[in-house]
């Protein structure tokens, strides 16, 4: 009997004293292995008194049992310790290099259009969003561009059916016309998509490329108030006060049309965004035409508006310094992966 506690008592020390699975391995193989400790007490038992023989048998197994439990709960402390070690930053390598992870980036036009969109939704526009392939009422009929009107021959048109009754919307300013007809003023909104005009492409000019149209709508909306809009979208864009001009532009849908120019945001005494003018031309914009507020079904008499057409794809161009437009559709990954 003293001899079985001897030996218990043995294997648990060693049992403890494995730092490793392998030298729990070894314990495991000492004793309970074929040729180990458990096995050659089994095996003398035949050379006992035969009284003695069962206590023996009984003792040995009782032995079997311990060992092997006693290799299990240390098993178990172990790969805890391992795993707390882990956790902890034991053994934890920091100069291994990692899995490489591919990142995307949003495409330069999304990333504009999202500030852009922050931006007026921060001064009280709702955002808007219409058709791509649009009704001729919408995209010219009730933006006062009667079908005779010579204005339709600069526009370039996709049409989509042989009576022309659906066009590839050649501008966001349909969605104006919606607009009117959903909201009830005073509102203002802005509408950034794609538009398409049937252009022969070259580094200025592609089929499909990406506006922002503005619209506000209220009582006695004068030009200041366009100016005052547009000098916060630019403190918005380029991050600082730049100056404008108004030169006059012509736009069947508004009345006076301009067209706004700012302080070139890069040179001082011109460069080649500027084309050594100091100013760049920003946007078309005047005051919605009271034929057009009435087709929208609002009260020239009790109503007024402003109206602007931003060029998201040229000022993406202008903000990153892009010189071919037709880079933005192109699809090259090594252009998409700049940004
Ligand atoms: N829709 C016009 C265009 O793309 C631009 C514009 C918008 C002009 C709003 C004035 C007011 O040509």
């Amino acid at each position: 009997m003293t001899d079985l506690e001897q030996i218990l008592s043995e294997a648990r020390a060693k049992v403890a004293a494995a730092t490793q699975a392998e030298s729990l391995r070894a314990v495991d193989r000492e004793y309970l292995g074929k040729e180990g400790v458990v096995a050659g007490l089994l095996a003398a038992i035949p050379t006992l008194e035969p009284s003695e023989r069962r206590a023996a048998g009984q003792g040995a197994n009782e032995v079997k049992t311990a060992v092997l439990e006693a290799i299990e709960e240390r098993k178990a402390a172990l790969a805890q310790e391992a795993l707390s070690a882990q956790l902890s930053g034991e053994g934890f390598d920091p100069t291994l290099p990692g899995a490489v992870q591919r990142r995307g980036s949003l495409h330069p036009i999304t990333q504009v259009t999202r500030e852009l969109e922050d931006l007026f939704t921060s001064m009280g526009y709702s955002v808007l969003d219409g058709p791509e392939v649009e009704l001729d009422h919408y995209n010219f009929e009730a933006l006062n561009i009667p079908s005779d009107h010579p204005a339709r021959d600069s526009q370039d048109t996709f049409f989509c059916d042989p009576e022309g009754h659906l066009v590839m919307r050649t501008h966001t300013s349909p969605v104006q016309v919606r607009a009117m007809e959903q909201l009830e003023p005073p509102f203002r909104a802005v509408a950034p998509g794609k538009v398409f005009r049937q252009e022969t492409t070259d580094a200025s000019h592609e089929h499909t490329f990406h506006q922002m149209e503005g619209l506000v709508v209220g009582k006695d909306i004068s030009v200041g108030h366009l100016i005052g809009a547009m000098k916060t979208l630019l403190r918005g864009i380029f991050g600082r006060d730049l100056d404008v001009r108004l030169r006059p532009g012509y736009f069947p849908f508004v009345e006076p049309g301009f067209e706004l120019d700012a302080r070139c945001p890069f040179c001082e005494k011109g460069c080649s965004v500027c084309k050594r003018t100091t100013w760049i031309e920003l946007l078309p914009c005047g005051l919605v035409h009271p034929n057009v507020l009435r087709m929208g079904g609002i009260d020239p008499d009790e109503w007024s508006g402003f109206a602007f057409g931003l060029g998201l794809s040229r000022l993406v161009m202008l903000r990153y310094g892009i010189d071919d437009v037709r880079h933005l559709l192109g699809g090259d990954l090594r252009f998409l992966e700049q940004f």
